[in-house]
């Protein structure tokens, strides 16, 4: 099955309303083990990088990484890049074979400029067969160092639905109460609001800040259209505890491979548990 465009992807999902994880992977054992989870359970996946990983392992070095893996894989997978407000990387992210980008222009002066700027990044992106995920609102939270804990206003549905239409993104990421990182306090999801937009203009939504959010509100925002749904705390929770608890019960071990297949071993349970509270197990098949 191997790599596949996000589109075709995202349109199954959001036709059948199932959900597709999008794991924020920071290395090549993180790569590996999304796709194993996927690959056991016969499902499509998404995995995409931020900005902060782009540049540390370099576009080049993780595309090729992501094509040795996923290449192999017997499902759907593709490859996305989450929050990108800097067009050069964006640029450099598509010339090296990333299936789909977030232009995140939720910060520019207005939503005439976000929208100008995201209708130049659709057509560079389809001279690349890819697609657009497109934000007017930040989603509140930093995410590896991109968008900001201040909670965005939120704009009419109008105004959503425009940005929507005359831009032509494939994937539309509102604001709905969602946040990047731990909640610290139970959030308050604005539901309604997915499928309002979904009700004017049938585009796949994606569901920000996954990590923490309840099984039933995962179900409701699913079953409304959020057909892409973006997971990255938990993964480095796996990995980051996963480390930790290793070390705590191997204080004098040695051995690098010992430590690595129990940490891969934590990414992919984290990855098997989301994949299937979305709905995605067999959708592959
Ligand atoms: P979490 O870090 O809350 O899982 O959010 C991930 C995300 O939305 C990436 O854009």
């Amino acid at each position: 099955m191997t790599i596949v465009s996000t589109g075709e992807i995202i349109q199954d999902a959001f036709s059948r309303r199932y959900g597709v994880a999008a794991f924020n992977v920071v290395n090549d054992l993180t790569l590996e083990a999304v796709i194993a989870a996927a690959s056991e359970l016969q499902a499509p996946l998404i995995v995409q990088t931020s900005v902060k990983t782009v540049k540390q392992i370099g576009a080049g070095t993780f595309a090729a990484m992501f094509r040795a893996y996923a290449d192999r894989a017997p499902v759907p997978v593709a490859l996305h890049l989450d929050h990108c407000p800097d067009r050069a990387v964006l640029s450099t992210c598509l010339e090296n074979g990333w299936n789909s980008v977030l232009f995140d222009g939720s910060h520019l002066p207005s939503v005439a400029e976000n929208q100008r700027q995201t209708i130049e990044v659709v057509a560079e992106a389809k001279k690349y067969g890819a697609q657009v995920e497109g934000e007017i609102e930040g989603i509140t939270g930093v995410e590896d160092g991109i968008g900001s804990d201040d909670v965005a206003d939120i704009f009419s549905l109008e105004t959503a639905v425009d940005f929507v239409r005359s831009t032509g993104i494939d994937i539309f990421a509102p604001a709905i109460g969602n946040a990047h990182g731990v909640y610290t306090a139970a959030p308050v999801i604005d539901a309604q609001r997915v499928s309002d937009i979904v009700a004017q203009v049938p585009v796949p939504i994606c569901l920000h800040g996954g990590t923490g959010l309840s099984k039933e509100t995962f179900d409701d925002l699913i079953a409304r259209g959020c057909a892409k749904v973006n997971i990255s705390t938990a993964l480095k929770i796996a990995y980051m505890d996963g480390h930790r608890e290793f070390f705590a019960a191997n204080t004098k071990t040695q051995d690098p491979p010992k430590l690595l297949a129990f940490v891969r071993g934590k990414v992919k349970d984290m990855a098997t548990d989301h994949i299937r509270m979305f709905h995605g197990e067999g959708k592959a098949a």
